[in-house]
């Protein structure tokens, strides 16, 4: 199965990712993951792109696309054979990118979920996530502290930190910008047949139940 799956920041896209993988055995392809390992790699593409992403606003099409795409390609060679698309397409320019990538490489589309949440929850959500620096595994101060505070549960190092962009500036520009571009890839999947909006207000596992519904 390939999934798009879409949303504003903090709708849980990454906290759901992780459940879909899990249950579906998708290899999960976060365009904000491979960006930020690019910056913490200190590539010239990271050194690019690094004030970009901290200040909320988007990355080049092109950029970002060369990036999936060398990453897809990898994955097919070393035998992936199922994907999890995390935060792209995020306009017209870039699902018309996708579509044209997964043809050339004969993979079929079967959903675009899209995860709706109230943009008070983002400010509440975003406002305490820690992520852990050494395996990416996702937290929040309230809604799901680690075990001991400040180390990871996964990985077991001291390593979580605050996300430059999760501050409210960078947090109220990339809801801007999320709903600048969400209705024309709404419109385009859906007339696809292939959208299922899910609500994502709620706790976790009740947002996973909801996906699965619609995923089967
Ligand atoms: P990206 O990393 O994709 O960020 P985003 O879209 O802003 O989404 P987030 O990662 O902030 O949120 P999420 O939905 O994954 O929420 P999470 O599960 O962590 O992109 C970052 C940047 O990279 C972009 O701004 C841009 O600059 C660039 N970029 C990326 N893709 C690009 C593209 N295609 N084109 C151009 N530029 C691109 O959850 C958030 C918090 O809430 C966590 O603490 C979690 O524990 C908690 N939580 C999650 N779900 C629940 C729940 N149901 N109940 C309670 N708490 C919850």
């Amino acid at each position: 199965m390939n999934v798009v799956l879409m949303g504003p920041p903090g709708a849980g896209k990454g906290t759901q990712a992780v459940r879909m993988v899990e249950r579906y055995g998708m290899l999960q392809l976060s365009t904000g993951d491979l960006l930020r390992a690019a910056v913490k790699a200190r590539t010239p593409l990271g050194l690019e792109v690094e004030s970009i992403m901290a200040s909320g606003k988007l990355v080049s099409d092109g950029h970002v696309t060369r990036l999936l795409r060398e990453t897809l390609e990898a994955s097919l060679a070393k035998g992936a054979a199922s994907f999890l698309f995390d935060g792209y397409p995020r306009n017209p320019a870039q699902a018309d990118l996708l579509d044209d990538l997964l043809s050339s490489l004969k993979i079929h589309l079967d959903k675009a979920v899209r995860l709706t949440v109230s943009d008070g929850i983002v400010l509440l959500r975003l406002g305490g996530r820690r992520v852990c620096r050494e395996c990416g595994a996702t937290y929040h101060v309230r809604f799901g502290p680690p075990k001991r505070e400040g180390i990871c549960d996964k990985c077991g190092k001291a390593a979580l930190y605050q996300r430059p962009d999760d501050n409210e500036q960078s947090i109220r520009e990339r809801l801007a910008i999320y709903a600048k571009q969400i209705d024309p890839l709404v419109q385009r999947y859906s007339s696809q047949g292939l959208l299922a909006d899910v609500s994502a207000n709620d706790g976790p596992e009740e947002v996973f139940a909801r996906i699965v519904e619609c995923l089967g």
